[in-house]
């Protein structure tokens, strides 16, 4: 297999760029590989430099799309950082039940949510705080077509559903279809809605959170759109809501409109 001409390799990171804000850095041939060749020979082009030739037409929106559903990273698991969970649910959950009870609604939103495991692991631990009188609601947004497919299906592997996510809550919340997948029942799908979001474009179109989980996405994007995308997720919190970013993330300067908190070994900030 001939490598990728460095003029096309710019050129394709030019395009994930503008189509999804990730940045590519240079040197990631095996990687561009690894994922675009299927993409390109499912379309019956047979390399690299041709399926830039295609794309530079601007003529297949699609084939577009699928470049970039192909360069995100849409590694997911229920549960995952169990810290910032206990922490919504000892910390974060009391202080918004005492703040928010005149309206007893809460909403939460998790940003880029892949497959879903996020936004179901949070309906699931509401479900086991029993606040049935509150009006409970979770948005999940991905800016891919097909994770959020699997994730409004709610049906996972069993791998996937035995990463992150306890016996116990399982057996309450699944249902076995076959001996290789497992569905969430609709207890929790009422719940939760998905819909496709670009997190660079227009977020206070998505209406007002208490809680947003936005965690291992920020760091695909060059600082810039980083520190906008905090911003207006502050513009899109009621004041006195919770954001949860990814491990790696906590670190951003975060501006004078949030507060860091830690609690449960979790570090998450409070808005102001
Ligand atoms: C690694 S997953 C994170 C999933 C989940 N939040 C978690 O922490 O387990 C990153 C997700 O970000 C999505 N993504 C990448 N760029 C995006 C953008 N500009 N807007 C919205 N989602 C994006 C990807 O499609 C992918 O599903």
């Amino acid at each position: 297999m001939n490598k990728i001409h460095p003029e096309n390799y710019r050129f394709l990171q030019e395009h994930i760029r503008r189509q999804s804000g990730i940045v590519l850095d240079d040197g990631k041939d095996y990687l561009v590989e690894a994922r675009l060749l299927p993409v390109a020979l499912d379309h019956g082009i047979k390399n690299l430099d041709d399926l830039c030739a295609k794309l530079r037409l601007l003529s297949d929106v699609s084939l577009q799309r699928k470049v970039v559903d192909a360069m995100t990273t849409n590694e997911t698991f229920f549960f995952r950082e169990p810290a910032h969970f206990e922490a919504l649910r000892s910390s974060v959950i009391p202080a918004l039940l005492e703040s928010r009870r005149a309206d007893q609604k809460l909403t939460f939103w998790s940003a880029a949510s892949s497959t879903g495991q996020e936004a179901y692991s949070l309906a699931m631990m509401l479900c086991e705080m029993g606040l049935d009188s509150w009006d409970l609601r979770i948005v999940g947004t991905d800016i891919s077509s097909p994770v959020l497919e699997r994730a409004s299906a709610g049906v996972y592997n069993q791998v996937e559903i035995e990463r992150g996510l306890p016996l116990p809550l399982r057996n309450k919340y699944c249902t076995q279809r076959t001996a290789d997948t497992w569905e969430v029942k609709p207890i929790l799908r009422r719940m939760v809605t998905f819909q496709l979001f670009d997190l660079r474009f227009n977020i206070r179109s998505l209406g007002a959170f208490d809680v947003v989980f936005c965690r291992n996405v920020l760091i695909y994007f060059d600082t810039t759109t980083k520190l906008r995308i905090i911003e207006d997720i502050h513009k899109a919190l009621r004041p006195g809501s919770y954001l949860f970013l990814g491990g790696s993330e906590v670190s951003l300067p975060m501006g004078s409109g949030f507060t860091r908190m830690l609690a449960s070994d979790a570090t998450f900030f409070k808005s102001v």
